[in-house]
């Protein structure tokens, strides 16, 4: 085989980043960082913009972060031109009907394709299901760059851990896991993380990372979706919740989940690439499709839970909703259960207030119709109701 590009020589990586999102902008800021030659390549020229001018709308980077940085946020895909490392972290959703959308990944392939030159190399790091990279992204690369992986250029894929809002496991000290479709690009891949990374873990196939990136979200999915059941059943018949949890947690092997909201982009969205792939193989998941059902249906339940707490008549009473995205304390709205909860109390004719430390008042209306309120201008002495939706556990009368 011939080998036209090491890892080993750092001054040889030129790094791409394609898609500078909650996945991409931190890559870029830990290639950026220490030294590396590094451009952050997004379609979305208005992201671009934003960025350039030192403004995450993530909320994850503040300005001066931004503006301390050494490389480059470009929209033009001619900047990638000369780049010989790419990673490629663009959305991978699902479709109306829970099914995998591979458009955009499908798209940077086909934009990276068009671009590499022997001896580049390319990870992904969008979530997929085993089978993805290999099935539809590498043959995609080698049809249109008329290039033959292993011999002219590498490939891998390398999951993303990153938890938005969390500073406590950031991708500097978490265990990286990496891949490669061969020895070889896996030994380079590898190499190229340790330069940002405390720690690698090797996987022996491609597949093995994939598959291990969606067990570690259906995982989380499933225990959620155990504890919202639990949490519905013991309401119900008058069991505190959060006393049932502190009783159980004593056991040495309890683990520790509680019931809640699911959204964002990834537990509510990775289950759906196993269950496809799964499908493709003639292999039913019901507990895992169940965890799906389980975890979509709980904002009825805790709508109702809400209602009945209020003393009746319901018209006129007022609620606040601490918390508009998927999580307290992040701006991420994708798949935000909020919407539904709020649209659920209006429905029993209570008027509904939502107040968010972090989410823009701007995306707010304009993604939700949302008037948001910020902290400053709540007066707390005016609603009957206020719930901190995140934890069903606090449903706190004013
Ligand atoms: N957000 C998370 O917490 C998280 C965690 C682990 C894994 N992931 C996975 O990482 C991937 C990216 O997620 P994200 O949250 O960063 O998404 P994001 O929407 O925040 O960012 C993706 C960026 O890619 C850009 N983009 C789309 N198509 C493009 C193209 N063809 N060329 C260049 N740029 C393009 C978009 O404009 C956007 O800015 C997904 O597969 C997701 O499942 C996300």
């Amino acid at each position: 085989m011939k080998i036209r590009f090491d890892f080993e020589d750092i001054s040889s990586c030129k790094i791409g980043i394609v898609g500078c999102g909650y996945v991409g902008l931190p890559l870029f800021v830990a290639f950026s960082k220490v030294g590396e030659d590094v451009v952050a390549f997004d379609i979305d020229e208005t992201r671009v913009n934003e960025l350039r001018s030192g403004t995450d709308r993530n909320g994850e980077l503040s300005c001066e972060e931004i503006e301390a940085l050494s490389g480059r946020f470009e929209s033009s895909l001619d900047a990638l031109a000369d780049r010989n490392v790419f990673i490629i972290t663009v959305p991978t959703p699902v479709d109306v009907s829970s099914k995998p959308d591979l458009t955009s990944l499908v798209l940077a392939t086909r934009q990276v394709a068009e671009i590499i030159k022997e001896g580049a190399c390319i990870v992904y790091e969008s979530t997929v299901y085993p089978g993805c990279i290999r099935e539809i992204c590498l043959p995609l690369i080698e049809e249109v760059s008329g290039l033959k992986v292993g011999q002219d250029f590498f490939l891998g894929f390398s999951p993303e851990r990153i938890n938005p809002g969390d500073k406590q496991h950031t991708l500097a000290n978490i265990v990286k896991v990496v891949s490669g479709i061969n020895e070889d690009s896996l030994k380079k891949i590898a190499n190229l993380y340790r330069l940002i990374v405390r720690e690698v873990c090797c996987a022996p196939s491609i597949e093995v990372a994939e598959a291990a990136k969606l067990l570690e979200n259906i995982q989380r999915d499933v225990n959620i979706a155990l504890m919202n059941e639990s949490w519905s059943c013991f309401s119900k018949m008058n069991i505190p919740m959060e006393e049932v949890l502190r009783v159980a947690s004593t056991k040495w092997n309890f683990i520790n989940f509680h019931p809640g909201l699911v959204g964002g982009h990834c537990i509510p969205v990775d289950p759906y690439y196993l269950i496809e792939k799964a499908e493709q193989n003639g292999i039913d998941l019901p507990l895992i499709k169940q965890a799906r059902i389980t975890n979509e249906k709980i904002v009825n339940t805790l709508g109702q839970k809400v209602v009945q707490s209020l003393k009746l008549p319901l018209t006129g009473k007022r609620v606040l909703i601490r918390g508009l995205a998927f999580k307290y304390g992040v701006a991420d709205l994708r798949n935000t259960k909020i919407p539904k909860l709020k649209k659920i109390l209006e429905g029993n004719g209570i008027k509904v207030d939502v107040c968010d430390p972090v989410v823009s008042v701007e995306e707010a209306k304009k993604v939700f119709g949302v008037d948001l309120l910020k902290e400053d201008e709540v007066n707390t002495g005016d609603y009957d109701l206020i719930i901190s939706p995140y934890d069903f556990l606090v449903v706190q009368n004013s």
